[in-house]
């Protein structure tokens, strides 16, 4: 059997025959299917991507209906219990898992560029003093591109590691004041003696100490979140990235763009959702009622259900157990019980078993982010620190893509044809809106 599909033109009665490649056939190969020379040739509609490879990637793979998430070919179960976060963002940048040597100079390189420019720390001034943590980050991103003015040059290998080293290493320490500059308090400079996680939470909780020492086990905690947030393949703002960064635009730029994308409601803010929607149910006892509530129509269960997991989210089962060696410190989250009793009506129930919906990453992480003392806005932020890995993984695949090249979608017109002119004076008259 040929791997080409054959389609009949009925408009002309010609048949093509067209390749499948990976079960994919090439939109462009489309365009040989006209009803006349002039003809563009015949395209696709795929509003929202619904079912349009955009690249080939290596890096990171999903299978919604097993529940498998992999970096690289690595399962994220393994990456969480035996990797760390930094050697993580090395995987997804290189391919492969680093030896011991080259693991120490990738950490060194990481710890030695977590210092900013001291002009980007009085530009934090400028804003309100309730400005949303993940503005400042957008911003600060933005602003990182103006004293890196060589990172233009996105085609050229050692200057792109080089920008990729600076923005793994620095996307803490602007993360941590953007949430200082909210509460007031001053500035914590790095600590490069300290871990990734623990330098990051030197830099959002330390006061008075003359040295902070993270708990090891929180420590460790936040290190697994940043594993299972790194990387989830072409989602919005990965997809933001690569779109943005398709018109050579330096990465600070392009990860502004990703971090915008990642701060929408839909994206990198369910945590909060769902934190909020514990609160409202406020008791175990008041669970079944909700639940009639959400299958009634009168709102969403947040923190199920996934476009692409039709399954139990395998992070989601990380962060379950996670969240117990959390608590065991912090002390419990009152909302913990009412999350264990949602889950548990929701996976025997019918509704949600037929339509497939499970927990997802967010339903547990914003509780342990809670427990561990980060108020609610700070929860995308918590997400674009590990992701910038991923994005970077993702921009940098794009530009070695031969086949890649400026993003461009075409359309299909639905507006007015051509019209002469029309002078004022013959315009009718309409109220101003
Ligand atoms: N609670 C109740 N019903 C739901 C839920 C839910 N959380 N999610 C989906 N449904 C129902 C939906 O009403 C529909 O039912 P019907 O067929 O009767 O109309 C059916 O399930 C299919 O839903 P859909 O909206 O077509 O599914 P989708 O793939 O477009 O939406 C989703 C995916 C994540 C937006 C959705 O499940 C949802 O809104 N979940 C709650 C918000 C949430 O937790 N988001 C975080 C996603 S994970 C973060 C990340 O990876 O970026």
């Amino acid at each position: 059997m040929a791997d080409t599909l054959t389609i009949t033109d009925n408009r002309t009665g010609k048949t093509y025959e067209i390749d499948i490649k990976d079960g994919t056939i090439r939109a462009d190969a489309l365009r040989k299917i006209k009803t006349s020379d002039d003809d563009f040739g015949l395209m696709t509609y795929d509003p929202a991507f619904m079912n349009t490879a955009s690249c080939r990637s290596a890096i990171t793979l999903i299978d919604g209906d097993k529940g498998i998430l992999r970096y690289r070919g690595y399962a994220i179960e393994d990456l969480a219990e035996q990797s760390s976060y930094i050697e993580v963002a090395y995987l997804l940048l290189h391919g492969e898992l680093p030896n011991e040597a080259q693991l120490r100079k990738w950490s060194h390189e990481i710890t030695h560029h977590t210092f900013v420019h001291e002009f980007l720390r009085k530009s934090m001034e400028g804003f309100r003093f309730d400005a949303h943590p993940m503005g400042k980050l957008v911003s600060m991103l933005g602003a990182l591109s103006t004293f890196y003015p060589e990172a233009k040059k996105v085609r050229d290998d050692k200057t792109r590691r080089q920008e990729i080293v600076r923005i793994i290493a620095k996307m803490p320490t602007l993360s941590a004041w953007a949430f200082r500059h909210a509460v007031g308090r001053p500035y914590v400079y790095p600590d490069n003696e300290l871990s990734y996680c623990g330098n990051f939470l030197n830099m959002i909780f330390r006061m008075a100490e003359p040295r902070f020492e993270p708990h090891p086990v929180l420590e460790r905690a936040l290190d697994i979140l940043f594993i299972l947030h790194a990387d989830h393949e072409q989602n919005c703002s990965a997809n933001a990235a690569r779109a943005v960064g398709s018109a050579e635009t330096d990465p600070y730029c392009s990860l502004a763009a990703a971090s915008a994308a990642l701060y929408g409601p839909l994206h990198g803010g369910a945590n909060e959702a769902v934190l909020h929607m514990l609160k409202q149910i406020g008791s175990v006892g008041a669970v079944p009622e909700f639940i009639t509530g959400v299958k009634n129509g009168s709102g969403r269960l947040m923190g199920f259900g996934h476009r692409v997991y039709k399954n139990y989210d395998p992070r989601a089962k990380v962060i379950k157990k996670l969240a117990h060696e959390v608590f065991e410190v912090t002390g419990k989250n009152p909302l913990l019980e009412i999350a264990l009793e949602l889950e548990k009506i929701a996976l025997n129930d019918d509704y949600f078993v037929k339509r497939k919906l499970y927990p997802n990453v967010d339903f547990y992480s914003g509780m342990i982010y809670q427990a561990m003392g980060f108020p609610v806005d700070m929860f995308p932020v918590l997400f674009a620190i590990p992701r910038a890995s991923g994005w970077l993984a993702q921009w940098q695949e794009m530009l070695q893509d031969p086949e890649q090249k400026i993003a461009r979608p075409r359309q299909i017109y639905t507006g007015a044809d051509l019209r002469p002119y029309v002078p004022m004076s013959e315009r009718a008259t309409k109220p101003a809106t």
